[in-house]
């Protein structure tokens, strides 16, 4: 598909101080570490890390505390820590290249001028944030219920909020018409942030009506597509190779969800060549640790994906049987949102659905209260969020977690709905 004309025009729409930047360069742009240079460009330490190495380049066994590093070989080159990490992640983003060019959306092929790498994708929120909006100045579109980052990092920026809710009747889907017309009437709306699957909604968000926000006849902002739980989706559903149609259009992503990497801290955003060095300009140089690169780059081998996608089905089939068994507890209410995440959002009810109970804060909060305190189970209250009232966010757990979350929620609703202790 050829690229469509649009509204769009990155030399008015980024912020004048952003699109002037030169890039942080270091003499390794210029002048490759083939290994027999002697590095004295960086004000590293010469001498090597400050950890007691072992001559395989381990750590030494009592110097270590935790169980899971013991004294074997790390995948990680311990040894180089004392360097600098890479800025440019070029065989990071070409592995994630390949893992999303599935031309499902385009024929059109991703490569790793599409990619920006961040510290989570709480980076790249961020970073799109001081890319496109004048502190101050202007606004961010935001479809509640959603993830509050982008709230948090709107407030940090001095950036104001416009909210076009999602559609509670239609399983919180986006309402484009309106977030079009809310466009047309304030052009200082640079961003609009979707969650697709939402959180807390799990619902993935229908590609049409993305595409309706996207094809706005005169509006000059950028679309965002947060796919943090992306994987959890039926296959194809990512849109990020779809970053090669349309000219604003970001699609960020994560290792923290089904990858199962939160740790490490690694998200990227796919978008055209143009905004993807805006935000490669704009970052600290250094933002990817070398043990985060090489974990992630080992994340995304074919051995490492099969190892990931075994663990996403053991997930599904336990969110399915989550599907199956929560409405058999009486209090339970109804699933809201969609199945397309490693979570449920579900409703809590002031009395059984079988003698007419409704959704209620009070139950919800009370149970989510006695799960943590006197059960050791530790879920999320979500129902003071948009549409989401008397809900719980439960994320789906192994196969034992989810027993047990079943059998606590059971006795501490059947005790709270008879106005027993817990
Ligand atoms: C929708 C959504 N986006 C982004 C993130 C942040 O991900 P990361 O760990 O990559 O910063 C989260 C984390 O919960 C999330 O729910």
């Amino acid at each position: 598909m050829a690229s469509r004309t649009s509204p769009f025009d990155l030399s008015t729409c980024a912020r004048p101080n952003i699109l002037k930047l030169q890039p942080y360069r270091c003499a390794r742009d210029d002048y490759k570490d083939d290994g027999t240079n002697i590095l004295l460009d960086a004000n590293e330490n010469a001498y090597g890390p400050g950890l007691a190495l072992n001559e395989q380049g381990a750590l030494q066994e009592s110097t270590v505390t935790g169980t899971s590093t013991g004294s074997s070989k790390p995948e990680i080159d311990l040894l180089g820590l004392n360097r600098y990490p890479d800025p440019h992640q070029v065989e990071l983003k070409k592995l994630f290249c390949k893992l999303r060019n599935t031309h499902t959306h385009t024929q059109k092929v991703l490569g790793p001028e599409n990619l920006f790498c961040g510290v989570g994708s709480d980076e790249a929120i961020d970073a799109l944030l001081r890319c496109f909006c004048a502190p101050g100045k202007d606004k961010i579109l935001t479809c509640p219920p959603t993830y509050g980052m982008y709230g948090v990092s709107a407030q940090v920026n001095d950036i104001e909020i416009v909210k076009v809710p999602l559609d509670v009747d239609n399983g919180f889907q986006l309402q484009p018409e309106k977030i079009n017309e809310t466009l047309a009437a304030d052009p200082s709306i640079k961003m609009v942030y979707i969650c697709s699957p939402g959180n807390p909604t799990a619902s993935l968000i229908k590609k049409s009506d993305i595409q309706k926000v996207l094809e706005h006849p005169t509006w000059n902002g950028v679309v965002i597509v947060d796919e943090a739980y992306i994987d959890f989706a039926p296959e194809g559903s990512s849109l990020a190779e779809w970053v090669n149609d349309w000219p604003n259009l970001v699609v960020m992503q994560t290792l923290s969800k089904a990858f199962g990497l939160a740790g490490i801290r690694l998200g990227v955003a796919f978008t055209s060549p143009p905004i993807a060095t805006l935000l490669n300009s704009l970052k600290a140089p250094y933002n990817i640790s070398s043990p985060t690169s090489a974990l992630a780059t080992a994340a995304l081998s074919p051995t490492n994906t099969a190892v990931m996608r075994k663990y996403r089905d053991q997930i599904i089939a336990q969110r399915e049987r989550l599907v199956q068994e929560l409405p058999k507890i009486p209090g339970v209410g109804r699933f809201l949102g969609g199945q397309e995440a490693n979570f449920l959002l579900v409703e809590l009810l002031d009395k059984p659905a079988t003698e007419g109970g409704k959704a209620s804060n009070v139950t919800a909060l009370a149970t989510y209260e006695a799960m943590a305190e006197k059960r050791g189970v530790v879920v999320r209250f979500r129902g003071k969020e948009y549409g989401c009232e008397g809900c719980l966010r439960i994320t789906v757990g192994t196969e034992q977690e989810v027993t047990r979350f079943l059998q606590e929620l059971r006795g501490v609703l059947q005790a709270i709905l008879a106005g027993e202790d817990v």
